[in-house]
């Protein structure tokens, strides 16, 4: 230890190593410089793991993205020394929580900043499904002949009609607000009820998976990817939904058996999908690419200015408040 910066009211003695796997936005790694030494491939996309492991040599905390493996072989090659991985997303399913416990390795998430992002970008999907904007977008472009007819194009209004949503977390429930704005009834299925006074404020009603499956017209993922979550939504579960029903994932892609997914579109066992994640990202199934009935964007839910701002900020507060002995802001359970 060699020295010591201040960040606020947080000051951190020595100079720990900070290693970041991407570029970040600048006001993070300001503060992150301000308390210790920053180490940061300047790559935007995922970097080699070779590099990955090489980098983070060393680090007394790592800042990492949701492409980069956290496991016991990272934890390993940063060293004995390392005390925190701050998780620039608030999914984790990239880090193994236990193998960090066991050495004393903090592990936090950035909860709360991206609601908003991920619940208008959640909009966007179920709109652009269920109005055919993709599929309108292509047409035009391609130049195919079309005019303004009275069964050209036809998709399905929001109002009136039952969203489900799978997890009533920060982004479910912001999701709810704006599908309220729209006309929809709500309803939801997670593990653990909702608190009372959400439920309330959203009008949102539970139903077992069965019964979402069977009711929603919209069907919206936002729950955590877990080995229960795995496939939560496969061939069969597709087939409890009614055939005019949309799938709208915006969580994980592996919550989704992306094949039985392609196959059931293909067949019009539903009728649209919006999917911004995918189960081998960013690989996406051949058969969806085939499809005019899904609408397939490149995980954008926290893609703006503002929110990757606050996360990459949020990670950075969370790091230098391990580093300091205050302990984490935003720590994940495991
Ligand atoms: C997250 O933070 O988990 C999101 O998927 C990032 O967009």
């Amino acid at each position: 230890m060699t020295g010591s910066g201040s960040v606020g009211s947080v000051t951190v003695h020595g100079a720990p190593t900070i290693a970041i796997s991407n570029r970040l936005p600048e006001p993070a790694i300001e503060v992150l410089r301000a308390a210790g030494k920053v180490r940061m491939d300047e790559r935007a996309e995922a970097i080699p793991r070779e590099d990955l492991l090489e980098l983070v040599a060393g680090a007394d905390a790592i800042l990492t993205l949701l492409h980069d493996r956290v496991d016991e072989e990272l934890l390993e090659a940063a060293g004995a020394q390392l005390r925190c991985v701050a998780n620039v997303a608030v999914g984790y399913d990239n880090v193994d929580v236990a193998a960090a416990a066991a050495r004393g390795v903090v592990v936090t998430n950035t909860p709360g900043v991206l609601d908003d992002a991920t619940a208008d970008l959640t909009l966007a999907l179920i709109l652009a499904a269920t109005r055919r904007v993709a599929e309108g977008d292509r047409l035009v472009r391609a130049g195919r002949p079309w005019t303004w007819g009275m069964s050209f194009m036809l998709g399905s209004d929001l109002r009136g009609k039952l969203l489900g949503i799978v997890g009533l977390g920060g982004i479910g429930s912001k999701v709810a607000e704006r599908a309220r704005a729209f006309g929809m009834e709500v309803a939801y299925h997670s593990r653990r009820p909702a608190p009372e006074d959400v439920v309330a404020e959203l009008g949102a009603e539970w139903m077992p998976l069965e019964r979402l499956l069977a009711e929603a017209d919209v069907l919206s993922l936002h729950c955590p990817l877990t080995p229960e979550t795995h496939h939560l939504i496969g061939a069969a579960e597709i087939a409890a939904m009614k055939p005019s029903a949309v799938l709208i994932n915006a969580a994980r892609g592996p919550i989704v058996d992306e094949r039985a997914l392609a196959e059931a579109l293909a067949a019009g066992r539903i009728a649209a999908a919006g999917l911004d994640v995918y189960e081998h990202e960013p690989r996406v199934e051949p058969g969806l690419l085939e499809l005019e009935n899904v609408v397939l964007v490149p995980h954008l839910g926290s893609a703006t200015v503002e929110t990757r701002t606050a996360m990459a900020e949020l990670a950075a507060r969370n790091a230098i408040s391990v580093l300091s002995g205050q302990g984490p802001l935003t720590p994940v359970s495991s």
